[in-house]
């Protein structure tokens, strides 16, 4: 009698402890291969990081389940179909990750239908958090840093050129540098946009060199793209010939500065991010990183984009120990600060659900024998996306 009391007890508590384990879904998608698709694993490993640093901060009974998937770069059908896999099949709580906004575009409808909320970690295009109420972004916007560089750009060089690849984060990227730079005074000589995949660098390069701007404008998608611009502007004489190299921090992305070499010294970046920003929590951060995956190894701006966004999708889990609702979800992300980001104090812009975040003036030094991103300047502090604040007044 005894025994089975106890029995029946027992499969009672299992079966109590069953219903409140709770696993939520996390879909995941970002490129591990195609172009610049070494970088996947900067967004991976940062999420992962976050998780085991602050798994003891969930819910009893809560786990996450991260379930990653290959966009294979720049390829908005495949996102599509891996974001509708995960949601119809997989049935996840919240989408994540995306670095290329023709990807982060083409989920959106799908996170409005199914009302999936989707933390965007790293596609910069303005308008892509209008395109979803279920959106929300923790990496930054191209306007967030061309356009206070082109206000600091025109207070030092009479004349620019800009040079960006073709698509959504160029054409912002363009037009947020040319419109602050002209409003200060400068003069754009050139806009030229390239193709996102295999540009003839060299030829564009030359031209710029004949066009002889005091300084030169570029955005491309930072990983090896930058590279290949960097090699490029120093191998045709650009540096020789007097024109100063300038953009966001893509251009001289903190994982590639090893591979780019003394070329980068000098080049003038603004940014919300640097592997180098000497605050504790980003001290804290490049160290975790390092113990976690080799000393040789950095993080980058896709990792702090990556690893906010995880701390953010905690506090949800957490407020709603563990029962996500998708529109309480918004709100708790909507209402989001984080004073101690390793980028310094950030938070969501209620309104239109982007980041608000510092600029960084940087430039590419020599530290302790290694190349980084020294921040020389807060530029700006709380920068909401300048687009977004641009349209507000039309
Ligand atoms: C984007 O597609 O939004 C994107 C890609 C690479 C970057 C920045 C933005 O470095």
């Amino acid at each position: 009698m005894k025994l089975v009391k106890l029995a029946a007890l027992a499969a009672l508590s299992l079966a109590a402890s069953v219903a409140s384990a709770q696993v939520i879904k996390i879909g995941f998608i970002t490129s591990y291969s195609g172009l610049n698709g070494n970088l996947g694993p900067y967004m991976e490993r940062a999420v992962r990081l976050y998780m085991k640093q602050h798994e003891k901060e969930l819910p009893p009974g809560v786990s996450i389940q991260l379930i990653t998937r290959d966009d294979t770069g720049p390829n908005p059908d495949k996102a599509k179909q891996l974001a509708q896999e995960l949601i119809v099949r997989d049935r996840v709580a919240m989408l994540a990750g995306v670095i290329f906004t023709p990807n982060a575009m083409a989920i959106a409808p799908l996170a409005t239908e199914a009302k999936v909320p989707f933390v965007i970690m790293n596609a910069g295009t303005a308008v892509i958090t209008t395109r979803s109420p279920y959106i929300a972004r923790t990496s930054f916007t191209l306007w967030q840093s061309s356009f206070p560089l082109g206000q600091w750009a025109s207070k030092k060089y009479k004349t620019a050129y800009s040079l960006v690849s073709d698509f959504g984060p160029g054409h912002d990227a363009e037009t947020g540098f040319s419109q602050a730079f002209e409003a200060g005074g400068g003069k754009i000589v050139a806009k030229v946009r390239v193709p996102l995949q295999n540009p003839d660098w060299a030829a564009y390069l030359q031209r710029v060199k004949d066009a002889k701007p005091d300084t030169l404008f570029v955005f491309i998608p930072a990983g090896k793209t930058a590279t290949a611009v960097m090699k490029n502007f120093s191998d045709l004489g650009l540096p020789a010939a007097g024109i100063k190299l300038i953009g966001p921090g893509d251009i001289t992305t903190d994982e590639e500065l090893p591979n780019m070499g003394d070329v980068a010294l000098g080049v003038t970046t603004m940014f919300h991010y640097s592997a180098a920003g000497d605050r504790p929590a980003n001290k804290a951060f490049v160290a975790a990183w390092k113990a976690a995956y080799g000393a040789n190894e950095t993080p980058n701006f896709l990792s702090a984009g990556s690893w906010d966004g995880t701390a953010m999708i905690f506090e949800a889990i957490r407020q709603q120990k563990g029962k996500i609702d998708p529109d309480r979800t918004m709100e708790i992300f909507k209402n989001w600060k984080f004073p101690n980001s390793p980028r310094g104090p950030i938070s969501i812009d209620p309104e239109t659900r982007d980041i608000v975040q510092n600029e960084y003036l940087r430039e590419v030094r020599r530290v302790a024998g290694q190349l980084a991103n020294v921040e020389i300047e807060t530029f700006a502090t709380a920068v909401k996306d300048p687009w977004k604040e641009l349209q507000k007044k039309k």
